[in-house]
């Protein structure tokens, strides 16, 4: 990828943001106005400028944003993209806790519970505890979970009654050498809190981060970027389109 083939393909304004790599960039731009290409070109070019591929990490809100990323990247390159991470940021936090959760005392062949695993877990426990059926909405009751976990809620009076419940299926997921959904951000975080020597690995290896969508992050997203992200971060969002605030995203992030 030549200077004029970028010139070609993108006006001036994307031009700017894709040769901007050093510092840390904010690019807001409207609904298909040529965001994502902007990434994916920008990646193109640092490959050119012989940045490594396994010091880049572009992160994305679903698989299939992620895939049709590496798509384009590798289509641009002609090059096999075997240590570039692209991913979402769940994946990403698998990779992560895959290789270090054992600091945190689960095995690194740990299972991932989905919704169905993570009710039949609260049922279990709640039932053990002596939970009636009455106050045994799982659906309701992981939401709760969740929303402790990612620190969107705090125990109040309204719900301290299943407090007991949540450290209880805490204990069985451990047990179960098993995490949620949530855990795949929240226990990297952890990790990293409690043993900044393993997160300064990840820091010394992505140098360069970039971050799709970012208008979708959560706070917990958005923490966790903050502890990897040195000075070269480039995030690209539209403040326009949050179709996760329903989430806990903050386009304020
Ligand atoms: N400078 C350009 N010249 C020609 N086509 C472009 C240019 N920039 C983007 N496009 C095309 O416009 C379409 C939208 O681009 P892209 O997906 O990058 O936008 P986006 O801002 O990320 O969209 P969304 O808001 O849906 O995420 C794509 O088909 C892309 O190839
Ligand atoms: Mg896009």
């Amino acid at each position: 990828m030549r200077l004029t083939e970028l010139q070609k393909e993108l006006n001036s304004e994307q031009l700017k943001a894709v040769e901007t790599i050093d510092g840390a960039l904010l690019i807001i731009a409207g609904a298909g106005s040529g965001k994502t290409r902007v990434i994916t070109y920008r990646i193109a070019w640092m490959l050119e400028q012989g940045i490594p591929q396994s010091q880049i990490l572009a992160l994305t809100f679903t698989n299939k944003a992620a895939k049709e990323m590496a798509g384009r990247i590798k289509e641009q390159t002609g090059k096999k993209l075997q240590n570039l991470t692209v991913s979402t940021f769940h994946a990403f936090g698998v990779r992560i806790l895959r290789s270090d959760i054992v600091n945190l005392g689960w095995r690194e062949n740990f299972s991932i519970y989905d919704e169905t695993d993570k009710t039949q877990l609260i049922k279990e426990t709640g039932r053990e505890l002596g939970f009636t059926a009455d106050a045994l909405d799982a659906y309701k009751i992981g939401n709760l979970f969740s929303n402790i976990k990612t620190g969107r809620y705090t125990w109040q009076s309204a719900n301290d009654m299943y407090r007991p419940l949540y450290e209880e299926y805490q204990k069985g997921l451990k047990l179960y050498n098993a995490v949620d959904f949530d855990d795949l951000i929240v226990l990297p975080i952890k990790l990293f809190s409690e043993y900044p020597e393993v997160l300064e690995r990840y820091r010394r290896r992505y140098k360069y981060i970039m971050v799709d969508e970012f208008q979708d992050t959560s706070f917990q997203q958005y923490n966790l970027m903050r502890m990897l992200a040195d000075k070269n971060v480039a995030v690209v969002g539209d403040d326009d389109q949050s179709i996760y605030s329903w989430r806990g995203a903050n386009y304020e992030n």
